[in-house]
């Protein structure tokens, strides 16, 4: 049978054995092809595939571009092996829904799984077959560029959202469906950890805290049955990610059982030598090959150096036929094989009412209402005549999409602006003034226009924050205040004595601290997407009422980088009682502690708004915290009652969070973690009980021994509306 039959037979055999006998035909050219990943689709990169000596390419969307090459690698080549065809798409295709971070914000998981699967559906339909997402680096540092691609602060909540994204990538088994596309779990690992938040830096995290915080949300993705792991560009405790057996062999091959591919961010494996790794691209391509890197993208050091290393017995022909083996098994998986080419009028339309709608509540879910005094929220369209809408991101179709909008289109977009007066435009009076030309411009020549128009309307409402380009990959800043002159114009609104409502749209936790008291209302928006407009605009008059949570803490200034809530007690925690003097000194309030303890100075020990803090319009409490047992024991479960009350005149909806505190550890342990949520909602004066499960199992960590472990002994526990309030009981695990 001749080889090229064999690739072309319908499936009779499993996966496996499919993928090994195709191994089993194959030169050591043909193998190397398979694990090289080349950007575009020019010139070379077709040569290449007819050749075989490309197994991915990244970045080409033109449908029939890829069905051509597609084409040349079944039919030209000699073995037909079908191209993985992959592409960033992040938080949305040509239908851009809010940046991830904004997503997390919504604690909701089955919106955030639909969101990645009418992602996967429009990719779909260009022939892309692999995303490079969910990102699911844990990082508490807001002035990293890339925590706009992230699911925030806290493990349990990214590795719940991080799983739900997978899913809705690839649909709930790989393949079962024509418009599910592979998923990829990045950067494996502590990515997010960068020193001082600058992207590209090093990563020091002792191995406990890697195994308890950062690899977390990776083993979720993983049991969720993610295709792909891509490795970090940065080091970590010294061994760059693409040359770290630790990570790739210890931790996801071995202890994990992962039998998917590992890819390498771009050039990762040949920059090995950049960080002083190794000499050459040759030592690089050997140290990623003992790390199991299956496929390298963009560089070309396999290429370069494989055969000579197999030639020299540096790395052996089986090491290579199981890279290789991991790679078609998901080809296989994906069943690319049986149906290589795409025909776009197999999926719905591009951008179409549904997803439209399914993106405006996205946006909507990820608000989160961070102040709203003398209820200045819901504006109401008949008690005002007229509304001043100003501010930089107040019509700015492209900006309010966030980063990584590659084949997102500012056309398909609907800015604030257009939402507001779609919604009450007849009713209202609008005066819309820019005030400022971009968030980061400093001349004040709008500013007479703006005030102008908060003086001649009722109430204010300003759009302010960052441009797409200020957060994401590579865009990291030192200053996470309001850039430009915002915080002067917010300043010389505010003089006009106008009620003002913030909207913040930012693709980062911004420092707010300079402003928060001269405004009335901050409804905090991220980067919204395609549908900012009607979803802040229906917020904002009352349609629906905010319902997202930070799941970022808020820090007052960039000095208490990083502040998160799950941080450790110390020998000297801070309390409201250690301070005892609050001193103005040289027009800044400094608070002088007696209890020589944790905290700053000038800005104490509490962030501006803590991980899972959010109003809503409508007001919600708990009553009746119940658990099943005050003694649980090692290998079962206790159940957690409480009632959830809407007590506001408002249907809304609540994300109650069940929180644990492990009192005494072998290692030291946070002093809250979030172990559970839910979201609910509730009609005005409507009540119900909700119930959390929790596992002894859910109590465990990694000790000094790297051992998992749940301890037996004292354990406090708070069912709550965010991280810093809620009902509290205590138990033992026993
Ligand atoms: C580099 C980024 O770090 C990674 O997240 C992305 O998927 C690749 N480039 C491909 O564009």
């Amino acid at each position: 049978m001749s080889q090229s039959s064999l690739s072309k037979k319908p499936v009779v055999l499993s996966h496996s054995d499919r993928a090994l006998e195709l191994i089993a035909g194959m030169t050591l050219a043909e193998k190397i092809g398979q694990m090289s990943q080349l950007n575009g689709s020019g010139w070379d990169v077709r040569q290449g595939i007819a050749e075989g000596r490309v197994g991915s390419v990244l970045n080409e969307v033109d449908v029939e571009v890829v069905n051509e090459l597609q084409r040349l690698a079944m039919e030209e080549t000699r073995l037909g092996i079908p191209l993985l065809i992959g592409r960033d798409v992040i938080h949305g295709f040509k239908t851009i829904f809010p940046i991830p971070l904004a997503q997390a914000a919504s604690w909701n998981p089955a919106m955030v799984k639909q969101c990645a699967a009418i992602a996967a559906a429009e990719a779909a339909s260009s022939g892309i077959n692999w995303t490079f997402a969910p990102m699911i680096d844990i990082t508490r540092d807001p002035r990293w560029g890339r925590i706009a691609e992230s699911l925030g602060e806290d493990p349990y909540l990214c590795s719940v959202l991080g799983a739900a994204m997978v899913k809705g990538f690839q649909g709930d088994t790989l393949g079962d469906g024509g418009s599910s596309i592979a998923a990829c779990a990045k950067h494996m690992a502590g990515y997010g950890a960068v020193e001082s938040g600058l992207d590209y830096n090093t990563v020091n995290i002792p191995e406990n805290e890697l195994r308890n915080v950062y690899l977390r949300p990776f083993h979720a993705a993983k049991e969720a049955g993610v295709a792909t792991f891509m490795s970090s560009f940065s080091d970590l405790n010294g061994v760059p990610a693409s040359g770290n057996t630790f990570l790739m062999q210890q931790v996801l091959r071995k202890e994990w059982g992962f039998e998917g591919f590992v890819v390498s961010d771009w050039d990762s494996i040949k920059e090995l030598s950049v960080h002083g790794f190794t000499g050459s691209d040759r030592e690089s391509a050997l140290a990623a090959i003992n790390a199991g890197i299956d496929m390298e993208m963009a560089s070309s050091t396999y290429a370069g150096h494989l055969g000579s290393l197999l030639d020299q017995g540096a790395v052996s022909l089986e090491q290579i036929d199981a890279l290789v083996f991991n790679i078609l098994q998901i080809k296989l998986q994906l069943g690319l094989f049986e149906n290589p080419y795409t025909n776009p009028s197999d999926f719905p339309a591009l951008v179409n009412e549904d997803y439209l709608l399914s993106a405006k509540k996205a946006a909507q879910e990820g608000c989160v209402l961070l102040k709203n005094d003398h209820h200045t929220l819901p504006l109401c369209s008949d008690k005002l005549q007229s509304l001043a809408l100003i501010g930089p991101l107040t019509d700015e179709a492209y900006e309010q999409m966030g980063t990584w909008v590659f084949d997102g289109e500012s056309r398909h977009s609907r800015t604030c602006l257009q939402g507001v007066d779609a919604l009450v435009g007849d009713k209202l009076e609008l005066h819309w003034a820019r005030g400022t030309q971009t968030s980061r411009s400093n001349s004040d020549e709008g500013f007479a226009e703006a005030i102008a128009a908060a003086q001649r309307s009722d109430a204010v409402v300003m759009f302010v924050g960052e441009e797409s380009i200020l957060s994401g990959e590579a865009h990291c800043r030192a200053n996470i205040d309001l850039p430009g002159n915002q915080v002067q114009l917010i300043e010389a609104i505010a003089a006009t004595g106008k009620s003002i409502t913030l909207v913040v749209l930012a693709g980062r936790p911004l420092t707010l601290s300079n402003v928060i008291d001269q405004v009335d209302a901050v409804l905090y928006a991220w980067h919204p997407g395609t549908m900012a407009g009607p979803a802040i605009a229906e917020l904002l008059f009352g349609i629906e009422s905010p319902s997202g949570k930070l799941p970022v803490s808020f820090p007052r200034s960039a000095g208490q980088i990083p502040i998160y809530y799950a941080k450790k007690n110390t020998g000297r925690p801070p309390s409201q009682h250690t301070i005892t003097h609050i001193d103005d000194i040289d027009g800044g309030a400094v608070q002088t502690s007696l209890g020589m303890s944790a905290f700053h100075l000038d800005d104490g020990f509490t962030p501006l708004f803590p991980f899972g803090f959010g109003l809503s319009y409508s007001r919600f409490e708990l009553s009746e915290l119940a658990l099943s047992t005050h003694n649980l024991k090692l290998g079962e479960g206790l159940q957690i009652t409480v009632q959830l009350h809407n007590v506001g005149d408002t249907e809304a909806e609540e994300v109650v969070q069940l929180y644990t505190r492990d009192l005494v550890g072998n290692v030291t342990r946070p002093i809250r973690e979030l172990k559970g949520f839910q979201k609910v909602r509730l009609a005005a004066g409507q009540s119900q009980q909700l119930t959390f499960d929790l596992h002894s199992d859910e109590l465990a960590f990694y000790n000094q021994q790297m051992q998992q472990v749940t301890e037996i002994g004292d354990f406090h526990l708070w069912v709550g509306n965010s991280s810093e309030q809620g009902l509290w009981a205590e138990f033992k695990v026993v």
